[in-house]
């Protein structure tokens, strides 16, 4: 907000109107600037002026045309024009330009001039006061505006390592009841590596790699909290160990669910038994009901099946396995992914050593 005098801009081409509207307002404690047409107001006015005095004759621009000029400029001074006996077009035009008032030429009463000049001093207060809350608050919008970021980034920072410390707590249980299961803790351990090996084959973007990843890891989290002793059991299973079997990955996903930030793991997880042409389980979804994500672990966790050693059965090697694959491409596969993954098997080399009868064993031996 301005302090002391107010600074009053004064445009006249008559010089003695000039001088004596000077001395009035210098009388009444204001500074005085003056100028003798309208481009001189232009060229001298800025935002420092408080009121601005236009004659309406004048040579080189007149009062209207200057006020064109001072509304371009966007100061926002308060403009009062000096009328002699002037008509009542004039007023008109004044106004519809946002003339704030008028003063009569010749000043004959003083005290209504100072109470124009006055009035016209108060309004311009009143804008430079609009002019500065508007612009505290735009300074406040901005900080708050920068606070929230701030506080959304520490969130999101928060909620980021929340959801990687429940995958770790939920890794160390996995891991904890995989001591008891050794066939499944290295099934695991393949089926995340080959799915991550084919999701990058594939051109997977980092966060389908990252969902993929961890469905991989939790795929069979159901089979370790049903009894399935008849896992490891010789022999093949009663149709009764199959409805068992069966139930993993809804119990999978039922544990996945609770947690809030794996829903596409979970989807994948309860459906990685499905097939493409609806045979599968738990749900019968068909191939375009299911994306590509669960697709992949379908293949890999099959193929990972029938490369392993169980007790029930002689192990397939990879050129058998993958033959498997091709030969239910279409009805269990889908059939780009199988392609994708037998392209892909032939030259993969998994993280080093991971693979290894003697570190599986090792995991095992650490678990006694
Ligand atoms: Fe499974």
């Amino acid at each position: 907000m301005r302090k002391g005098p107010a600074k009053i801009l004064i445009a006249d081409d008559d010089a003695m109107v000039r001088t004596t509207v000077s001395k009035i307002l210098e009388m009444f404690g204001h500074c005085v600037d003056t100028a003798s047409g309208g481009k001189g107001v232009i060229e001298l006015v800025d935002d420092s002026y408080d009121v601005i005095i236009l004659d309406i004759n004048m040579p080189d621009m007149d009062g209207f045309e200057t006020m064109c000029g001072l509304n371009e400029l966007k100061y926002d001074i308060p403009v009062l024009f000096l009328t002699g006996a002037g008509s009542m077009d004039y007023v008109v035009k004044a106004i519809n330009l946002g003339a704030y008032d008028f003063l009569s030429k010749p000043i004959e009463d003083l005290d209504i001039f100072n109470v124009k000049i006055r009035r016209a001093i108060e309004k311009r207060m009143y804008v430079l006061q609009e002019r500065q809350y508007k612009a505290a608050l735009e300074d406040d919008i901005q900080i708050k505006a920068i606070q929230l970021e701030e506080q959304n980034k520490l969130l999101l920072t928060y909620s980021n390592s929340l959801e990687k410390a429940t995958v770790q707590l939920m890794t160390s249980l996995q891991n904890a009841m995989e001591e008891k299961d050794y066939y499944t803790a290295g099934h695991t351990m393949r089926v995340t590596e080959y799915a991550l090996m084919l999701g990058v084959a594939m051109g997977l973007t980092e966060n389908e790699i990252l969902v993929l990843r961890r469905a991989a890891q939790f795929h069979d989290i159901g089979k370790l909290v049903i009894d399935l002793s008849c896992i490891q059991k010789p022999g093949k299973l009663t149709e009764d160990e199959w409805v068992l079997i069966r139930k993993h990955p809804t119990v999978g996903a039922n544990i996945i669910q609770p947690l809030g930030f794996m829903e596409r793991e979970q989807f994948i997880i309860r459906h990685h038994h499905e097939r493409i042409d609806g045979k599968g389980y738990p749900d019968g979804l068909t191939g375009d009901q299911l994306d590509d994500l669960t697709k992949i672990l379908t293949v890999v966790d099959s193929y990972d099946a029938m490369t392993s050693k169980r007790n029930y059965r002689k192990n397939m090697n990879l050129q058998e396995a993958v033959q498997e694959l091709h030969r239910n491409s279409g009805t269990q596969f889908e059939p780009n992914i199988v392609e994708y993954f037998s392209r892909s098997i032939m030259d993969f080399t998994p993280t080093k050593g991971v693979f290894t009868q003697e570190h599986l064993e090792n995991i095992y031996l650490n678990s006694q």
